[in-house]
């Protein structure tokens, strides 16, 4: 029986949307759990709710029923426990990538050491780029700074929306290896919606597939190797990537 100590419960989450007056339903009877220090991947074809889905848990949108408990209290606004990082990096222009940083953390009154600043930093390999501004770095940039961003408000949920979709293929896999690096170090959980295989079964130890047809949760894959930085040279990381593959084609 799994005894760990459970940080998220999500059970039997439904949700619609009106449309031309008609609701159309996006998911119902969603339920998983999610332990501390550990990692979901999200994926499912176009439209079948899976930023609906992560917009519920961090607080952001009402379920119509059902509910989600971080560590055991219900979720029903956004709460400082939980973290989400977006496609397109919601920096401040106007501000240096320094300000950026420490920018949630200032908000909440979370005092930040400068041993843990530049740790993060480090994990990202963003140390010299304080006095830029965002219009002045790459995509690849601009979301590790956002991370940064985000995992120093310390939360003990990460939530990422396709937050490599926009970057190239090589850099991508850096920015993988380095979430990694931050979810191994600085312990939070951590749920990943994403399109793509790879990036799923490198970074989700259980992987949800959502489903247009059956409206909830077609599947869930076990992938306890997720995690470790080398499982990408793994023969059983091939394996993982193309039964997903199988899945997802007939999931749409
Ligand atoms: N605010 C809204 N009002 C009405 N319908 C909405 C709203 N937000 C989402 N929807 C609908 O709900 C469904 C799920 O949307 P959602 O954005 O969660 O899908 P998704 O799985 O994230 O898709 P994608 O992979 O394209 O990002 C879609 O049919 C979408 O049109
Ligand atoms: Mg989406």
């Amino acid at each position: 029986m799994d005894t760990s100590p459970k940080l998220l419960v999500v059970r039997n989450l439904t949700k619609a949307f009106v449309n031309d007056h008609a609701p159309k339903t996006v998911f119902s009877g969603i339920d998983f759990d999610l332990a501390e220090r550990d990692s979901l991947a999200v994926v499912g074809p176009s439209g079948c709710g899976k930023t609906t889905l992560l917009l519920i848990i961090a607080g952001l949108l009402r379920a119509d029923a059902g509910e989600v408990l971080l560590h055991g209290n219900r979720i029903v606004r956004p709460s400082s426990e939980t973290a989400l990082v977006l496609q397109h990096y919601g920096l401040f222009p106007w501000k240096t990538v320094a300000a950026n940083i420490t920018l949630g953390a200032d908000i909440q009154q979370i005092n930040i050491s400068d041993t843990e600043l530049m740790n993060v930093k480090r994990d990202l390999g963003i140390e010299s780029l304080d006095a830029l501004y965002p219009a002045q770095l790459s995509g690849g940039q601009r979301q590790r700074v956002a991370l940064a961003r985000a995992v120093l408000l310390r939360p003990s949920l990460l939530l990422l929306d396709e937050p490599f979709a926009a970057i190239d293929a090589i850099t991508r896999e850096r920015l993988q290896a380095n979430l990694l690096a931050l979810f191994r170090r600085r312990g939070f959980s951590m749920i990943t919606v994403t399109h793509n295989i790879e990036e799923a079964v490198f970074l989700g130890r259980r992987i949800i597939v959502l489903d247009n047809k059956q409206k909830g949760i077609k599947t869930m894959i076990d992938n306890p190797q997720a995690g470790s930085t080398d499982f990408r040279n793994n023969p059983e990381f091939f394996e993982r990537c193309l039964e997903l593959r199988k899945i997802l084609e007939d999931a749409g």
